[in-house]
């Protein structure tokens, strides 16, 4: 006879502590194929790949801060509901973080130094939001994902012309960040005060000026 095994409160530590060393320092597999996979390689310059790599980095921070966020916002989600909805979301990110590793690979680069860093400082602010409530948790999201949908536009402008490559990834991303947004404020978000949205805006900004060099 199978039994299901409820998960008890080290069960949970310890599948988190799992989750955030294999973000970190793993290479978690993509549920969903590659966007640029059909697409051929593109010839850049020394100067253009470093700067389409410094950009992908940031994306690849963003995708590792994302991560942190909807698993310490799950982690202190009150229901089950929204803790469904933030672990699906979750998933998809994962597929952006494999996505956004595998293009710095062939970018011939590498992700942040920082990531630790960058993980753990988002999952405490992830667990801060969530402990506030759902409806914050989820304002949470909102304001997130939008902020993200905004860098990913810029980043679409700024890539030197011929990285189709990185492009075809950044374009399914901004799509599944929009309906993460929409999703989350279909699902009861309540809209964040001032000055909450300008100081998720301001720490990216730090994130981005670093993740950008190392
Ligand atoms: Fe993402
Ligand atoms: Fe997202």
């Amino acid at each position: 006879m199978n039994t299901v095994r409820r998960l008890t409160p080290l069960d949970r530590i310890i599948d988190q502590g799992q989750r955030a060393l294999e973000t970190v320092f793993g290479n978690p597999p993509a549920a969903r194929p590659n966007p640029a996979a059909g697409l051929p390689e593109v010839e850049l310059d020394d100067s253009e790949r470093r700067h389409a790599a410094g950009l992908m980095r940031i994306n690849h921070v963003g995708e590792v801060c994302a991560q942190a966020l909807y698993l310490g916002q799950a982690a202190v989600a009150r229901s089950e509901e929204t803790r469904e909805h933030l672990l699906h979301a979750a998933q998809e990110e994962t597929d952006h973080l494999a996505w956004c590793a595998d293009r710095l690979r062939e970018l011939d680069s590498r992700p942040s130094v920082f990531n630790p860093l960058w993980y753990a400082g988002s999952y405490a602010i992830g667990t801060a939001a969530g402990l506030r409530g759902d409806g914050w948790n989820l304002g949470f999201v909102v304001e997130t994902e939008r902020q993200v949908e905004a860098h990913i536009d810029e980043h679409l402008d700024h890539l030197p012309p011929a990285d189709s490559r990185s492009r075809a990834i950044l374009e399914v991303m901004k799509a599944d960040e929009a309906r993460h947004a929409d999703n989350a404020e279909a699902a009861g978000a309540r809209v964040l005060p001032f000055p909450i949205p300008w100081v998720m805006a301001m720490a990216s900004k730090v994130m981005k000026a670093v993740a950008y060099r190392v």
